[in-house]
This record gives C-alpha cells, sequence and structure tokens, in this order.
C-alpha cells in the first residue's frame, strides 16, 4: 500500500526520504519518487519498480541546506504503474504526494481542466495540487487555499504538499489514512506509519481525521497530543533468516506467550477492558475483518460458541457495510486486523458505531485507526510484522479470540475454574508447540518439491481446521502463485470431489482430537478417487501419498497450532522452490487501505 514520508530541516534530503520509504517497502509497492525544495528550486524524481531504480535516477542529485521534502512509495489505484503516475504530482509551483482515494476526482478534474489545468497523470490524486494553486491565484493565501482544495475532497487522504510560494514549510491534511507528524534534534518528520521516524523523531503526533494545516520547523506544537515514539529498531532486522516471513514463523512461540501475558492466571483469564461495564448486556457478537484476520475470526466463531456460549457472527467487512446489515442493540461489534489501518474494517467499525453498538478491537499496532476507532482494544502484540503474508499477527489474533471465549466462558458461569485452568494449560502448550524444530522444517523442505505441478491444492478440515485449511490455502496462493483453496472437507462430496485426480493435491488437516474418524471418512473418499494425499496429522494414515507429522498433542488447539506453523512452512517452501518474492509476493499490499 501505498507510503508517505516527508522532512523540514538541513539534513541531505535525498538519502533521508529514500531511507524512510525504505522502512515503508513492506508495505508493497509498485513505482516510487521524492521531490525536494531547497534554495526556492523544486527537484523531483520518480521511477517504476523498487526503490533502487529511484537511487538509480537521482544518484547524482543532492541537497545541501536547508529545505523541505515529500515522497511517496505508490501502489496503483487510479491509473496503471507508471512512471507519470507516481507521485509526486505537480503543478507550475507545488507538488503533492497522497495516500487514499478521492473519490469525486473526475468531476473536479474536468471543473479545472475547464479552467486551462493541464493533467499529466491518470491519478486521483493530481487534482489536489492543482486544486491548490487554482485557489492560491483566488485568494493569494496559501494557507486559506490549502484548506479550501481539502474542503472540495471527498474519500479518503493523507496528502503532504510542498510549494515554492512558501518555500519552508510542508502543509499537510488527513482523513481516514493515517499521517504522523515527528520532532527529533535534525528537525521535523511526516510519515504514514512509525518505522520511517525511528531513530529521527522523539516525539510524535498521530494526527486525527478532519486535520489539516502547515508545518514549519517552528509551530510542532500547534498540531494536537503528543507521544514519545518508542526507538525499538530490531523488527527491522531479518535475525539471520532469509525471509521477514521466515523469521516471523520462528517467532510465534515468543510472540504468543507476550499475548497470554498479565492475561493468564491459575483458574482465570483476566482482560484489561478499561470499561469495567462493557460486557454488561452483550449477548451476541459479529466479528468483521479481512483476509488471514477474518480467519482468526472464523476460528474465534467457534471458540466464542463453543466455550463463551454466546452467539457469534463472522462477516467479511467488504461485503458489510453495503448489505443492510441487521445491528441489535446488544450486539458487541469485534473488528479484528493486523494493521489497524484496512479500510473495508475501519469504515465497517464506523458504520456500527452510528447505530450506537459497541465496539473492540483485536489489532497488532497501538494507536492505528481501527484501535483509534473502537471503544476498547485488545492488542495481539505480535510485533511489527513485515512480510505481507501474515503469520503470527494471525496466531495471536486466534490466541487471543481463545484467551476471550474463555475469559466470557468464566464472565457467564458456563466454565468450571477447573476448565478454565485446563485451557490456561492447552493454551500455554499451544505456544509451546509452535517452536519449530529444525527436523521438521527440513523434512517439510524435501516435501515442497514433490507438490510443485499439478493442477491445485485443496486444504481441508473441519472445524476450527475448516478456517485453518482456508487460511493455508491463502498463504500458498499468496506467496507462491499456485492455485489452492481451503474446503470443509464434508463439503467436498458436494462438488469438489469431481476435480479429483492424482493431479489434485489434498492437504487434509487431521487432528487426533478432533473429529478424526470424520474426517478420515471424508479423506478416504478423496484418496479412493486418486487424488494425492498430504496429511497433516500425529496419526499414521494409510490412505495418505505423503505424512506431515505434527507432534502428539493433548489438545485440539495444539493440534491447531501445530499445523498451523508446519502448513506455514510448507507455503513458504514451495515459494522459496517457484522463485516467488516470498516477504513482497507481486500485487499484494501489506495494508489496504482502499475499498
Ligand atoms: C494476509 O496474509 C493478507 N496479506 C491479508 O489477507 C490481510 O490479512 C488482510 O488484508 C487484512 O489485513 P489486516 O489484518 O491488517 O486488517
Amino acid at each position: 500500500m501505498c507510503g508517505i514520508v516527508g522532512y523540514i530541516g538541513n539534513l541531505e534530503k535525498k538519502d533521508l526520504i529514500i531511507g524512510g520509504l525504505r522502512e515503508l517497502e513492506y508495505r508493497g509497492y509498485d513505482s516510487a519518487g521524492f521531490s525536494v525544495l531547497s534554495h526556492g528550486e523544486l527537484h523531483a524524481f520518480k521511477a517504476v519498480g523498487k526503490l533502487i531504480n529511484l537511487e538509480q535516477k537521482s544518484k547524482d542529485f543532492s541537497s545541501s541546506g536547508f529545505g523541505v521534502a515529500i515522497g511517496h512509495t505508490r501502489w496503483a489505484t487510479h491509473g496503471k504503474p507508471t512512471e507519470a503516475n507516481a507521485h509526486p504530482h505537480s503543478a507550475d509551483f507545488s507538488h503533492v504526494v497522497h495516500n487514499g482515494i478521492i473519490e469525486n476526482h473526475r468531476e473536479l478534474r474536468e471543473k479545472l481542466e475547464c479552467m486551462g489545468h493541464r493533467f499529466l497523470s491518470q491519478t486521483d490524486t493530481e487534482v489536489i495540487v492543482h486544486l491548490f494553486e487554482e485557489y492560491l491565484k483566488e485568494c493569494g493565501d496559501a494557507l486559506r487555499a490549502f484548506e479550501m482544495s481539502v474542503a472540495e475532497l471527498k474519500g479518503a487522504y493523507a496528502i503532504l504538499l510542498i510549494t515554492q510560494k512558501e518555500p519552508n514549510k510542508i502543509f499537510y491534511a488527513k482523513n481516514a489514512s493515517p499521517l504522523i507528524v515527528g520532532r527529533g534534534k535534525e528537525g521535523v518528520f511526516f510519515a504514514s506509519s512509525d518505522a520511517p521516524l525511528i531513530g529521527w523523531a522523539d516525539e510524535v503526533s498521530y494526527l486525527e481525521d478532519g486535520s489539516v494545516g502547515v508545518m514549519d520547523l517552528e509551530n510542532f506544537e500547534s498540531v494536537g497530543q503528543i507521544s514519545k515514539l518508542s526507538q525499538d529498531r530490531s523488527y527491522a532486522q531479518k535475525d539471520g533468516f532469509r525471509y521477514f516471513m521466515e523469521k516471523e514463523i520462528y517467532e510465534q512461540h515468543a510472540v504468543l506467550l507476550e499475548s497470554m501475558m498479565g492475561r493468564i492466571h491459575e483458574g482465570r483469564v483476566e482482560l484489561e477492558f478499561e470499561n469495567l461495564g462493557f460486557w454488561d448486556g452483550v449477548d451476541e457478537i459479529t466479528i468483521c475483518a479481512c483476509g488471514t484476520s477474518y480467519h482468526a475470526g472464523m476460528v474465534g466463531k467457534y471458540l466464542l460458541e463453543r466455550y463463551g456460549k454466546i452467539k457469534t457472527n463472522v462477516v467479511i467487512a467488504s461485503e458489510f457495510r453495503y448489505a443492510t446489515p441487521i445491528l441489535k442493540d446488544h450486539e458487541l461489534f469485534i473488528a479484528i486486523s493486523q494493521s489497524g489501518e484496512t479500510l473495508d474494517t475501519l469504515e465497517a467499525v464506523k458504520y456500527v458505531k452510528k447505530s450506537g453498538l459497541k465496539t473492540l478491537a483485536i489489532c497488532n499496532v497501538d494507536n492505528s485507526s481501527i484501535v483509534r476507532e473502537c471503544d476498547e482494544v485488545l492488542l495481539t502484540r505480535a510485533g511489527i510484522e513485515k512480510g505481507v503474508a501474515s503469520t503470527k499477527a494471525f496466531a495471536t489474533q486466534v490466541m487471543v479470540l481463545w484467551l476471550l471465549s474463555v475469559f466470557l466462558g468464566g464472565k457467564r458461569g458456563v466454565l468450571s475454574v477447573q476448565e478454565i485452568d485446563e485451557h490456561i494449560q492447552a493454551m500455554i502448550g499451544s505456544a509451546k508447540k509452535t517452536e519449530v524444530c529444525s527436523k521438521l522444517h527440513d523434512r517439510i523442505k524435501r516435501l515442497s518439491k514433490r507438490y510443485l505441478h499439478g493442477h491445485g491444492f485443496f486444504f481441508i478440515g473441519r472445524d476450527v481446521f475448516y478456517p485453518l485449511a482456508l487460511e493455508s490455502a491463502l498463504k500458498l496462493k499468496e506467496i507462491s502463485y499456485l492455485h489452492a483453496e481451503g474446503y470443509p472437507s464434508g463439503e467436498m462430496k458436494h462438488g469438489p470431489i469431481a476435480l479429483a485426480d492424482s493431479e489434485l493435491f489434498t492437504v487434509a488437516l487431521m487432528p487426533q482430537h478432533l473429529l478424526y474418524e470424520k474426517i478420515k471418512s471424508n479423506v478416504e473418499e478423496l484418496s479412493a478417487r486418486d487424488a494425492t494425499i498430504c496429511a497433516v496429522s500425529s496419526q499414521e494414515f494409510d490412505g495418505a501419498d505423503d505424512m506431515l507429522y505434527i507432534q502428539p498433542c493433548k489438545h485440539y488447539m495444539e493440534e491447531f497450532f501445530s499445523m498451523m506453523v508446519a502448513l506455514q512452512l510448507f507455503a513458504l517452501e514451495v515459494a522459496v522452490r517457484v522463485g516467488s518474492d516470498v516477504d513482497m509476493p507481486r500485487n499484494l499490499a501489506k495494508s489496504v487501505t482502499v475499498e
């Protein structure tokens, strides 16, 4: 997804801006660019593809002394990923970068074209800079002109604009797209997430929706609430692993313990709700999310209904808002999101808030838009996840949902102290099961070479292993670009079994402690039709062509976490063999802030 950085100060601006953009690379992008305004002159560079191309294009440029600069990584929405469409966009004497979507850009463009403005790109963004120059002509005051331009925009935006008419300043605006401004001893910095600010800014302000203003070296205090910025850079390294995704798979044991920390006690689960009466009257839950977070939500439904004895619905955020959903007074709305910036989920939260529903965020990023929008939050504490394919965030989302279901089971008097304690033991056991042993990883590396051809994969499972099957299929397709589907194993006979032949790979999730005999019959039906079966289980299964053994477990959730790791590694090793970009797969972005 698009990324923004900005700087006001004396440091060499090209290096600083490209360095900041590099910190945002993991979000995914297809072109990049920056503009520097120094000694009254505007210089802009843009390139399609990775940042190395932008460095190459600007290699002879440097900027000394005081100046302002803005930079951008673009993930194409309006217009192809070309150099002309890359940001910054310019008019006669101003340049702009923008994240989000300007929904009314067509009508604005038509109006501006009639006034004689000439557009160079197909983007929605370009209207901003033309509007600004038009209003400036009219009113002669740059801030007023910027405010008038922003007032015309409909949609989501984080905007930085620089202009030769006010050469020491950056104009900014924010609505529904994240934007942070920070101050350090070398100047003032802007970014669309924390990462580029680390090491430069000591204090930051997470701008609120509706913020519009102008920043120079003197007026940082004017931005509103200011907080300290954590300076932990360790996330940025791969710690010796080949890929961030691999590192993040290996980290799951540690982060699962983090997500339990302070929340489990002998015989009880305690969750940190600020409002003690938050649960009063809640008798139904709707979980809303996208992608991997949606799969975690599906697992949550089984757990909340089984242990919390509370009716739970799960909805895909992009489907929810426009479906005229029936909302009930006593319904709690849970938004699950790794990034906390997914626009579909964020907008769904805003929608239900208008009807007065209580909202809870299960999120990995504190201070993110979804966290700030919701009444309460349970942070998943997975640490920054850089791989575009989510792994440790999913693991911690499931753990938090399990904690929540047991918390509710205790609160609603449907789980005994002993049962709660058994869950706690199983949770600790589950975290242990995510420790990767080299024997398992080596076995998966060898196994992966047998699964590079064929006409597709079915991952099948029942109960919580069905959403795990969906998630495992998503992991494989995201990073290897092979076709994969997740399916409830009992449903195969209702249609998909027609595809079964030796070139159909079926990865069967066969837990010993949940419906083993049922899934075994489903897999036998496929095996009888010559499908190639890879069974994931602690139990030997005669009908399998390959076995992916997990360690024996005491609880089905331990088997869940154990299989999750094995299948993440399987996706990773297949992707490595097909030679795809594991951490930044094609066409994908880490955080999807468009509809
Ligand atoms: C996960 O591997 C995906 N890249 C994607 O499905 C992701 O889970 C989805 O876009 C939702 O993101 P969020 O959790 O940040 O809201």
